[in-house]
């Protein structure tokens, strides 16, 4: 049969991925939340929107006869993961994440792990700081308990609703990002906490290494758990399971 991928995105390596399958002529479409504004053109067809949960999704695969799912999705995006693995189980579709380890703390680095976002928070609940708050636009209202601090938010999009604290500096940019410039950044608005969440990658690892440099703390905040799943950290080892999909399997 055909193969007919469903890729489910969002990353970087969701595009990358939606490159190389254009490439080889294989069929597929990405899939997107729909949380950003202007998502980046992919070169195979896309659609957007939530598939209406487990069930949703299994009747999704099957009315449009998908052949494989790539799940290449964020790591915190833990929702859309356990539903793929779900629906693909019941459609009897073979399923992959291309996904990145997470970070680890090297010499110089000061995390404190945090193990969700409402750890984050409570970690804030201390006296006045200036932290850089990389924890995407749908997180902000969370930060409300803790709005004594003063919080640089580096965006994709800005803010839906003002955020629920009244010192903070929004820039919107998509990155890429270097450690020399986010040093700089965070010298200029005098930042003295980080916190983070563990993306893993090179994408957004600028500031971590900044921090280091700087010798700034960071509050790492910690995957949430997904179920087990066959796992890629490469295009070339998906693109290579696309070949020889028995091996892996649902
Ligand atoms: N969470 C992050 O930190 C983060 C960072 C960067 C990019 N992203 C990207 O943003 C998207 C949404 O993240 P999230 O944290 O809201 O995920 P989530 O909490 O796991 O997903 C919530 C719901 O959003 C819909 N959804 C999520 N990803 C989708 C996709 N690729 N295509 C179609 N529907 C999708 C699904 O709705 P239904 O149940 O209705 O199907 C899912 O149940 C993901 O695609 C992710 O790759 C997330």
């Amino acid at each position: 049969m055909t193969r007919n991928l469903l890729i489910l995105g969002g990353t970087t390596e969701a595009t990358a991925l939606g490159g190389a399958v254009a490439k080889a002529g294989l069929r597929g479409t990405v899939s997107f939340a729909g949380r950003v504004e202007r998502p980046k053109r992919q070169p195979l067809p896309q659609r957007i929107g939530g598939f209406g949960g487990v069930e949703g999704l299994r009747d999704y695969l099957v009315s449009h006869q998908i052949t494989h799912v790539v799940d290449a999705t964020h790591p915190f995006a833990a929702q859309m993961s356990r539903n793929a693995k779900t629906a693909c189980a019941k459609a009897g579709i073979p399923l992959i994440a291309l996904t990145r380890a997470p970070w680890g703390a090297q010499t110089g680095d000061s995390w404190t792990h945090a193990p969700d976002i409402a750890g984050a928070v409570a970690a804030l609940d201390r006296p006045a700081a200036r932290i850089m708050l990389a924890v995407g636009r749908m997180h902000l209202n969370d930060f409300a308990p803790n709005p004594q601090h003063f919080y640089l938010l580096r965006l994709v999009d800005p803010p839906q609703s003002p955020p629920p604290f009244p010192d903070h500096h929004v820039l919107v940019s998509r990155g890429p990002f270097t450690a020399a410039d986010d040093r700089a950044l965070m010298e200029a608005y005098g930042i003295d906490l980080i916190v983070s969440k563990n993306a893993g990658g090179t994408g957004a690892y600028a500031k971590i290494e900044a921090a280091r440099e700087l010798g700034l703390p960071v509050i790492m905040i910690d995957r949430p758990a997904i179920p087990d799943r066959a796992e890629a950290y490469s295009v070339d080892e998906v693109m290579a399971w696309l070949g020889h999909g028995a091996d892996l399997g649902v």
